[in-house]
Formats: structure tokens, C-alpha cells, sequence
């Protein structure tokens, strides 16, 4: 089914990719788009979509097809969320907002970056407190900080907490670098509003925090954690 947007025809993810192109600042496509250093797991996570395969099955009924599902409990229409990115409106001015309603009308998942430039409060009005929102958590140093986005999280509807445990350090953008790539001014971070920029980064984690959190986690599953952190 094609989308029809101004005269022209979008009927898969790479022709709004291409369209984007055209669309978004070199600089701000270039934080989007690009991977760190030559782009090797970029290019690796791509193609590991290639190895999945349909395995269409022959001879089955299909006047009824149902691709619900649940997602922690909550029915989507099919078993997809919107994984966490920061700063949608580099992208477009509705921001994380308009992907909130999109993702609320089409009936699956969305998880809110920390770092989004729509608030919290203002992503769950967008889509009238309803749909099925996670809230994605880079745990702050200052745990007051993180107090506060968990309790405004809670407030608004988020129904699950997505912690971030890999981005111990930000890696090196070459894009970023050649477009000279500055963040946006900071109360465009929209959930951390008029706090400096040394306030609102977790870096350096909260490691141990991180790791009783992750020895609770395996000790309620009743599995044994993977690896100590050294
Ligand atoms: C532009 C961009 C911004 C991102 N921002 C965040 C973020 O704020 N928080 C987060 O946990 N992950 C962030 N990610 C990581 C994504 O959520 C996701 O884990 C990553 O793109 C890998 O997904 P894949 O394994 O499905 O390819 C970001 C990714 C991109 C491309």
C-alpha cells in the first residue's frame, strides 16, 4: 500500500529514507543516519536482517489474518515498538510527539529517549495519555535527576522503564566530526529543561548501581548473571 504525500508515492521504509535526504539539515542526517568510526556493525546490523527469511505456509486459511500481539501485557496490532532515539526534532518539528501519535494510531510500541526534544508530560498529551509507551532511562549520576524523569515517567502513562546499559562512552562519529555536529541548545532537551549540559549526561554510569540492578534482575528470573563487570 503506498503512501501518498504532495503527488509523491512512498510504498517502503527506503523511499521515506530517501525523501529524508532531501528533507534534513546535512548535519542533523548525519547524526541520524551515520554509525562511529567505518561503520562496520552499522553495516553488520543491516544486514542481519538479510538472514531472516519468510517461511510462507502453504495451504493455510488466510480470510482472517490477526497479527496482535502483546508486548509485556499490552495489545499491539503487530509485535513491533519504536526503539529509543534522541532528538526527533532534528528530523521534523513535531518531534517525538509525532512519532508518539503514529506509533498510538498504528497500534504498536513507542519507548521515549531520555534525551528527546518533546517532554515527557507533552509526548503522553500528544496521543491523549494512551497508547502502549515505554520510557528509555539513562540512569544519571545525580540520582535525584533520575528520581525525577521515573516519577514523571510513572505520572504520564510510561508503561515500562528501558534501561540503557551500552553507551558507557559515545563513539567516535566521523560524520559528526566532518559536519562539525553540535548538540542543539539545551532546552531542546526538552526533560531536562534549563539544566547545564554537565548535569543532564550520565557519564561516567552509575556502575554500581547498574550491577546490583542487573543481580536483582537474574536473581527474580532465577538465572545466573552472565559476566562480573571488572
Ligand atoms: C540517531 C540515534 C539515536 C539514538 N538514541 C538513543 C537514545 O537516546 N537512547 C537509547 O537507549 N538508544 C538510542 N539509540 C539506539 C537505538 O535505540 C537502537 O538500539 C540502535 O539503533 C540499534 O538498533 P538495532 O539493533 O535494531 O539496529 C539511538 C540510535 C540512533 C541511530
Amino acid at each position: 500500500m503506498a503512501y501518498i504525500f504532495n503527488g509523491t508515492s512512498y510504498v517502503c521504509v527506503d523511499d521515506f529514507h530517501q525523501a529524508a535526504k532531501n528533507i534534513i539539515p546535512k548535519a542533523a542526517l548525519g547524526y541520524l543516519e551515520a554509525g562511529a568510526e567505518e561503520e562496520i556493525t552499522l553495516r553488520d546490523n543491516l544486514n542481519s536482517y538479510n538472514k531472516y527469511l519468510i517461511n510462507p505456509r502453504l495451504l493455510v486459511d488466510i480470510t482472517s489474518i490477526d497479527t496482535s500481539s502483546y508486548i509485556l501485557g499490552h495489545k499491539v496490532s503487530m509485535p513491533i515498538s519504536i526503539a529509543p532515539t534522541a532528538m526527533h526534532r532534528l528530523a521534523h518539528d513535531q518531534g517525538e510527539a509525532g512519532t508518539a501519535r503514529a506509533a498510538y494510531k498504528a497500534g504498536v510500541a513507542m519507548c521515549l529517549s531520555s534525551y528527546s526534544t518533546v517532554s515527557i508530560e507533552d509526548v503522553a498529551e500528544s496521543c491523549h495519555f494512551k497508547g502502549v509507551r515505554f520510557f528509555q532511562l539513562y540512569f544519571n549520576k545525580n540520582r535525584e535527576i533520575t528520581a525525577n524523569l521515573l516519577k514523571r515517567a510513572k505520572a504520564n502513562g510510561y508503561l515500562a522503564v528501558a534501561l540503557t546499559i551500552d553507551t558507557q562512552v559515545v563513539g567516535i562519529r566521523r560524520a559528526d566530526e566532518h559536519n562539525k555536529f553540535s548538540l542543539p541548545p539545551i532546552h531542546e532537551l526538552a526533560n531536562f529543561k534549563w539544566k547545564p549540559l554537565s548535569e543532564v549526561f550520565h557519564f561516567p554510569f552509575d556502575i554500581q548501581f547498574y550491577y546490583a540492578l542487573c543481580e536483582a534482575f537474574f536473581r527474580t528470573k532465577q538465572m545466573k548473571m552472565p559476566r562480573a563487570p571488572t
